[in-house]
């Protein structure tokens, strides 16, 4: 089937006033329970490369922010409803001991983040959270608590601001639902 680039569902200034508030729910929290202490944001490539880059900058300069990235793929149809994904790149870094919070473009099923959950906590951070820009709680297959959301979104295929159709889209500004044509 193809698409084409449909109606949009975020505007980039709706956007921009949410990854602005969510940033600021992060620092306020930060702020509150690990002042003075490292924070790791690991952006989860590719689908999170945009927001990530929208919303470390808005954390300001007084905390210590570090930025990571993980690269990842299923292993293919026989075992995505496992949720088991390949790691192509890990952490450059250790993440013991360390606050981290895990930055997602979307949450659908849940599976993939529930994965990472598990391997990242294996490794004994001191703090890890969950932030995505989009959540389609109506398709979860199993349960992730998502600590930072910036949008509840129905089950409909959108690109844009990082989310792709076949690898295009990626760059829009705005978020936009993608129609079959
Ligand atoms: C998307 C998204 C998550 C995953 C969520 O990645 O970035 O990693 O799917 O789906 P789930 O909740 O059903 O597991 P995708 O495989 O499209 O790769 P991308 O980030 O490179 O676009």
């Amino acid at each position: 089937m193809n698409y084409k680039i449909g109606d949009i569902l975020f505007t980039r200034e709706q956007i921009s006033t949410r990854v602005i508030e969510l940033s600021q729910e992060i620092r306020k929290d930060f702020i509150e329970f690990h002042t003075g202490q490292e924070l790791l944001m690991v952006g989860i490539l590719k689908g999170s490369a945009i927001f990530i880059a929208d919303l470390v900058r808005a954390l300001g300069q007084d905390i210590d922010v570090r930025l990571d990235f993980m690269v990842i793929s299923s292993y293919g149809s026989d075992t995505k409803s496992s949720g088991v994904v390949r790691i192509i790149k890990d952490l450059d870094a250790y993440i013991e001991n360390k606050n981290v919070i895990i930055v997602e473009d979307i949450i659908d099923t849940g599976l993939t983040m529930s994965y990472l959950l598990s391997i990242l906590q294996r490794r004994a951070p001191s703090s890890l959270k969950v932030c995505s820009l989009l959540n389609k709680e109506e398709r979860r297959k199993v349960p992730v608590f998502v600590d930072y959301c910036g949008f509840e979104i129905p089950d409909k295929f959108v690109v844009g601001y990082g989310l792709d159709y076949s690898g295009k889209w990626r760059h829009l500004p705005d978020i936009c639902v993608a129609e079959p044509v």
